[in-house]
């Protein structure tokens, strides 16, 4: 057993252990700490929380809500074609049978509207989501119910009721979101999912027929 100084020294360096332990494990602790919130920052950046929001799906409002009209009777937000912005989308519905006139039949045309991102409605309409950036240099495109098309104010670019290339610089029809109908009838517009490849179409592979309307740039 130590006495005096000895036990002193020894209390001391007891003491001082402790010390060096604790502020080990407190400076290992706040490493933690920063490592932790360091790698939910990372997780967050890459995986953020989109539910609702551009970038995922998005519920819009109902079916009811989206007037089908034929391709010549089109007019923005009232029929046919109705903008929104929390999907930066158009939302095309295009009547069925013979109130819309397709240029390809058949097998060919079901095979072209599915990989345009078509969707058929139980009632036999047409609808599809057209990502309302101009795919020549990105612009925002806007409906012209004068045009009964969309025409691009950057440089041109002109794309039907249904986003198919009509002339311009385009290199491509535009872009369109992969949509569908929920359980209470409702349009959701999945904008994780974004089809890029619909390419200019030639006398072969149009779907609908070019508009009789002479649009000017302005
Ligand atoms: S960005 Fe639309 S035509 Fe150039």
């Amino acid at each position: 057993m130590l006495t005096g100084g000895g036990a002193e020294s020894a209390e001391v360096a007891k003491r001082g252990l402790s010390r060096r332990q604790l502020l080990r494990r407190a400076v290992g602790l706040s490493l933690g700490l920063v490592g932790a919130e360091a790698a939910y920052g990372a997780l967050t950046m890459l995986y953020p929380n989109l539910a609702g929001k551009f970038g995922a799906a998005i519920t819009l409002k109902g079916k009811d809500t989206y007037k089908g009209a034929m391709q010549k009777d089109f007019i923005l937000d009232q029929a046919g074609i109705f903008y929104e912005s929390g999907a930066k989308a158009y939302i095309m519905h295009l009547l069925p049978g013979d109130k819309t006139f397709f240029l390809l039949q058949g097998d060919t045309l079901n095979e072209f509207l599915d990989a345009q991102s078509w969707t058929v409605d139980g009632d036999g309409s047409y609808w599809a989501a057209l990502y309302q950036v101009c795919v020549h240099l990105g612009c925002k495109v806007p409906y012209r119910d004068d045009c009964n098309s969309f025409k691009c104010p950057c440089h041109g670019s002109h794309y039907n009721v249904d986003g198919e290339y009509l002339d311009g610089p385009a290199p491509r029809s535009l872009d369109r979101f992969s949509m569908s109908f929920d359980k209470a009838g409702n349009v959701v517009v999945d904008t994780g999912k974004l089809n890029q490849h619909v390419e200019r179409p030639d006398t072969g592979t149009r779907v609908l027929r070019v508009p009789g309307i002479d649009c000017s740039a302005q």
